[in-house]
């Protein structure tokens, strides 16, 4: 057997693994759950054979995708197997211990349980709740803290392969700049959170300046913590709110934004997208990647349904149904193109 087929053979068996390990927590967290709060308005989700097998197979494209990228060297192997297990070591604990938190939220439905000491007027409206009933929101350290792998459990251990999904797009549209030194190309990622998404892009773009926005400063100091031994140079970290970017009119050359538009009213969302558009170069690109939808992932419908039932997630209703192709269109970008993998939907475009 090559080297080659046998780190395939590990890269598929680790995230076999991670699946499973996703799948484990989450079944016995949810008959704790029912077991501890029998009265509860706690409803879990029961997935029948036919949707677990659509799962699988779903998961298994964006493994062979994922494994396919970086043989052509889109980006390098070794992220595929850059897991902080450490980190994990120490988050997994901390979830456990959070979770009769979480649950007492839900059976409340309180989602205004925020750090008391946070100034309310520093942030929009919709930012200040408990998304997914999480502790403290986005604004706290210990949220910040343990956020990864919470992430990671949702989606049975595929986030950064999902998150790498941005990585191809980007690199097309930024071949247009191959004429220019690649110190002066910025790309920056918006609502980077906890810094995975950067790390992803580092390894990808050696040289490029990389900036990462976002608004909570918990989980840039997490992010600060994420990236501090990656090489390359230093990676720039601002916070700042994504509908009043602090850049001049056409100063970017690629913008990346993860996991952010689902957690966004629609009409900010629109906002966010001119404020995009503003800050990109014409030419510059555009790669978003956020949940599925219904109109590409039908068969995924009853997940979608039951990730804002079961969190708090109150724009996600809308978000699932809306048409952001056209909406990208609207605010002026070309070239419009979206693929879905797993959970995850691309969206790029170009200015
Ligand atoms: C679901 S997390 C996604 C984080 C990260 N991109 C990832 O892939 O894990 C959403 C992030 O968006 C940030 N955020 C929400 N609204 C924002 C806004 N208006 N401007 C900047 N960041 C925002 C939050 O602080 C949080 O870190």
């Amino acid at each position: 057997m090559s080297k080659n087929s046998f780190s395939k053979i590990v890269y598929k068996t680790l995230q076999q693994s991670k699946s499973i390990a996703g799948f484990a927590h989450k079944q016995i967290s949810s008959k704790l759950m029912n077991f501890i709060l029998p009265d509860s308005k706690l409803e879990s989700f029961n997935i029948d054979k036919n949707l677990l097998i659509q799962i699988q197979k779903s998961m298994d494209v964006l493994r062979e995708e994922d494994w396919n990228d970086a043989e052509k060297n889109i980006y390098p192997k070794k992220l595929l197997f850059n897991e902080p297990w450490l980190r994990y070591l120490t988050q997994y604990p901390k979830i456990w211990l959070d979770m009769p938190n979480t649950w007492d939220r839900r059976r409340k439905q309180n989602f205004n349980d925020l750090p008391k000491s946070i100034e309310k007027d520093n942030y929009p409206k919709y930012y200040l709740r408990n998304f997914h009933h999480q502790t403290d929101g986005y604004l706290s350290d210990f949220s910040a803290s343990i956020y990864d792998l919470q992430v990671e459990i949702l989606f049975n251990g595929s986030a950064d392969s999902m998150r790498r999904r941005i990585i191809k797009p980007i690199k097309e549209g930024l071949k247009i700049y191959s004429d220019r030194k690649k110190s002066s190309i910025k790309i920056l990622d918006v609502a980077t959170g906890s810094g995975r998404t950067l790390k992803q892009l580092r390894a990808a773009f050696p040289k490029e300046k990389i900036i990462g926005i976002d608004l909570s400063d918990s989980y840039l100091k997490e992010a600060s913590r994420y990236i501090s031994d990656l090489n390359g140079d230093l990676i720039e970290l601002i916070k700042g709110n994504a509908e009043e970017l602090p850049f001049e009119d056409n100063s970017l050359q690629c913008i990346s934004c993860v996991y952010l538009f689902h957690e966004l009213p629609r009409t900010i969302r629109a906002k966010v997208l001119n404020e995009f558009y503003r800050v990109l170069e014409p030419s510059g690109t555009l790669v978003l990647a956020d949940s599925i939808q219904i109109s590409d992932s039908p068969d995924f419908t009853s997940v979608m349904e039951n990730f804002y039932k079961t969190f708090h997630e109150p724009f996600y209703c809308d978000y699932i149904k809306e048409d952001i192709n056209s909406k990208i269109e609207e605010v002026g970008f070309k070239n419009v193109k979206s693929n879905s993998f797993f959970m995850t939907k691309i969206w790029s475009a170009v200015k």
